[in-house]
């Protein structure tokens, strides 16, 4: 394992000494786990890929963790985005731990109309940043204190800063696009009666789904050969 960058709060050995508990166990064999550490008295949320296979400890998932480790420095001080707390190794970053539960918790009804609408302006404030998520679904949006919105899990987030380049802009507003109308979904289906129209996917994930319908028609064909 690779030596801890500048910033971390934790080693890995000072990690291996503190009391936590197990957020979530990853859902498959290519996720990490994320813990609950007690670091001074305060709880931190360690996203750590270490007990996994070598292509996913060594590949996969550092290079998921640079992506998030980019995307939550660019959205330092964005209210709403934990506080990035440093690199603990290649395989694990730490992350201020937002108490509360995910949205996968949530039932239709139980979350008040403003809490989408501050779901809505914390999406403005992460893409006037430069960063958009790329894969918001509800467990990745997180019901914090005073019920306000927390979003966590930038694996799949690009993050361009103030002024990115034509193509990855390109990509960067495609994003935005899938962010907002991924909002607009988790408005519709949690807040019952809710006419809040959701927007058309963007032309790149209109691509993306064909493909996989003409992957999936094919494979289907094959199978009955
Ligand atoms: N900073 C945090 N504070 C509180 N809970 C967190 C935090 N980070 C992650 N979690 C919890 O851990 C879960 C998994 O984290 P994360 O989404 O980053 O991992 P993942 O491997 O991408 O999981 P999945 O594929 O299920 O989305 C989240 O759904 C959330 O409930
Ligand atoms: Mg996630």
């Amino acid at each position: 394992m690779g030596r801890p960058p500048q910033d971390a709060i934790l080693t890995r050995e000072r990690l291996a000494g503190l009391p936590r508990r197990r957020l979530h166990g990853g859902r498959n064999v290519l996720k990490a786990t994320v813990e609950v550490v007690e670091v001074g008295g305060r709880p931190v949320a360690v996203k750590d890929f270490s007990a996994r296979s070598w292509p996913v400890r060594c590949l996969l998932g550092p290079w998921q963790l640079d992506r998030e480790a980019r995307a939550y420095r660019l959205l330092e001080g964005v209210r709403g985005a934990p506080r990035f707390l440093g690199r603990v190794d290649r395989q694990a970053i730490a992350v201020e731990y937002v108490p509360g539960s995910d949205l996968a918790a949530v039932r239709p009804g139980d979350l008040p109309e403003s809490f989408f609408d501050r779901l809505d302006l914390l999406l403005d404030s992460l893409h006037a940043a430069g960063v958009a998520h790329g894969d918001l679904h509800r467990r990745d949006v997180l019901l914090g204190p005073g019920g306000e919105p927390y979003l966590v899990d930038f694996s799949t987030s690009i993050a361009v800063g103030p002024d990115p380049d034509p193509l990855l802009g390109f990509l960067f507003r495609q994003m935005c696009g899938a962010d907002r109308r991924s909002a607009a979904k988790l408005r519709r289906r949690l807040l019952p009666g809710s006419r809040r129209e959701v927007p058309p996917p963007p032309g790149l994930y209109r691509i993306g789904r064909r493909l996989r319908r003409f992957v999936d028609l094919v494979r289907a064909i094959s199978r009955r050969r």
